[in-house]
């Protein structure tokens, strides 16, 4: 099983924050924020990662990060992606890195209480397509939300305007190596970018996806300033800080 996280995107908004430095560098308590994604892959039994980054800072991550040895690794893998071009397209640039292999994708500003062993090790045992992980949010608007039907994922909806639940898909996605093929047939979304959410109802079309509950919280730091900060608090606490 391989590992991706991705870390590209120009970060802006979180401006000026961002402004001279990559999102996923700030800090989260005491670590930067994209040592949770990598802890959390190598704590689910997942050993060869590539990271995607881009935009500002690109070298600084190879300074923090270096060969990998600090998790544990035994080597660790980069690459990067020119401009902004969303999701699925910092994911087509790990194709050759996974080589044929089921993949975990992880969003390099999401952080989850209890990690994804369970959901990785069901995925190991899947026989076809793809997983997600789903949580309840209270502001659907700003997530890709599943509509669900007999305890199956109908669609997912990228930050709808008007209500369809409160299910959430997260930022950790599990496919088979033929994301690369349905990314290829992807076209850019009204915000210029390939959305990952349109890779994940090509799935759900075909009956090739599966999803289940997230255990522990989950939050997703890169979403604004309220967020970065809430996120430093709910992991200093989950470490026993009083604050
Ligand atoms: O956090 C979960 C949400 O993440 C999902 O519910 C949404 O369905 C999904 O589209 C995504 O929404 P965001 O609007 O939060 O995505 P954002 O643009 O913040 O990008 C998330 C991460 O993906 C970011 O930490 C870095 C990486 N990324 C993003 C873009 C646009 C890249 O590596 N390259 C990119 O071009």
């Amino acid at each position: 099983m391989k590992g991706v996280v991705l870390a590209g995107g120009l970060g802006t908004r979180l401006h000026p924050i961002t402004k001279i430095t990559n999102k996923h560098l700030l800090p989260i308590y005491k670590k930067p924020m994209i040592y949770y994604s990598i802890e959390m892959l190598v704590e689910a039994g997942v050993n060869d990662i590539m990271i995607v980054t881009g935009g500002n800072s690109a070298g600084d991550f190879l300074r923090l990060i270096g060969n990998g040895k600090e998790f544990g690794l035994s080597h660790i893998n980069y690459t990067y992606q020119d401009g902004e071009g969303g999701i699925a397209d910092a994911l087509s640039l790990a194709e050759d890195f996974v080589e044929g292999q089921k993949m975990v994708v992880v969003l390099g500003d999401n952080i989850l209480e209890k990690g994804i062993r369970s959901g990785v090790e069901a995925f190991q045992r899947q026989e076809k397509g793809a997983r997600i992980f789903l949580t309840e949010v209270e502001h659907p608007w700003e997530y890709g939300i599943a509509t669900m039907e007999n305890d199956r994922i109908v669609k997912v909806l990228e930050k709808p305007k008007e209500p369809v639940g409160n299910l959430a898909v997260i930022g950790v996605y599990m496919y088979p190596p033929d994301v690369f093929e349905y990314i290829k047939g992807l076209s850019p979304s009204a915000r210029g970018e390939l959305e990952i959410t349109d890779v994940n109802n090509r799935y759900i079309d075909r009956g090739e996806m599966e999803h289940q509950i997230l255990n522990g919280w989950w939050m997703d730091a890169g979403e604004n300033a309220e967020a970065l900060l809430m996120a430093n608090i709910m992991v200093a606490r989950s470490q026993g800080v009083e604050l």
